[in-house]
């Protein structure tokens, strides 16, 4: 599929299947999402564009690359995507960084937003979305419907573990954005859950149930 993309790097594969591990406490959880955020970071940052740079060595003049300022944002998905940020903004710690809020509700298991507060300049940044779990689709693709009508051009979205209900979803209503995902499981249960999957991110990243 033309807009999925799947992180197939040894070491997400690797971390991927301990971040799985029923048995992975909350501290070793948090650690291993925060490595996963800033490997992903590393893919989905490839195609930034960079301008040529001046700079001086010990020894000479040179002329390098660097992605220009204020180009990037993060918008976290509350509240699982709070554990990818940190990984992120260690690899592009300039990126101003937005929340959106929703809750599924438990009956239709359609998002609902309660919070929103964006970054400025939403129009002229890249736009990296992420939430872990891609599982219905329907909080993704909400928020990218509400990033859209704040003008944003040019946004990605990552998440860790994907259904394949969840990417025909963003397939359908939001095609032109590229969705960045280490695997993509079987299927989703009657509750919304990914399975085989990873269990429910936000409890196992805070310690809750
Ligand atoms: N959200 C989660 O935390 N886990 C899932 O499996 C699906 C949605």
């Amino acid at each position: 599929m033309k807009n999925l993309i799947v992180l197939k790097h040894p070491l997400i594969q690797h971390k991927l299947t301990l971040l799985r591990d029923r048995n992975t406490s909350s501290k070793d959880f948090r650690d291993l999402l925060d490595e996963l955020s800033t490997l992903m970071a590393y893919e989905v940052t490839r195609q930034l564009p960079t301008q040529n740079h001046k700079v001086r060595t010990p020894l000479m003049t040179a002329i390098g690359k660097i992605i220009p300022g204020k180009m990037l944002g993060v918008v976290v998905i509350l509240r699982a995507g709070l554990g990818m940020v940190d990984g992120i903004l260690k690899l592009v710690p300039g990126a101003k960084v937005g929340h959106v809020g929703l809750y599924r509700d438990p009956k239709t298991l359609r998002p609902v937003q309660y919070f929103c507060k964006l970054p400025p300049d939403i129009p002229k940044r890249f736009l990296i979305v992420v939430d872990p779990m891609l599982a219905t689709g329907y909080s993704a693709s909400a928020t990218i419907d509400l990033l859209k009508k704040a003008g944003a051009k040019n946004l990605v979205l990552m998440c860790l573990l994907s259904a394949p209900e969840g990417v025909r979803v963003m397939k359908r209503l939001h095609p032109d954005v590229t969705v960045f995902t280490c695997a993509v499981d079987k299927r989703l249960n009657s509750h919304g859950y990914i399975l085989p999957g990873l269990g429910d991110a936000g409890d196992r990243l805070f310690g809750t149930r």
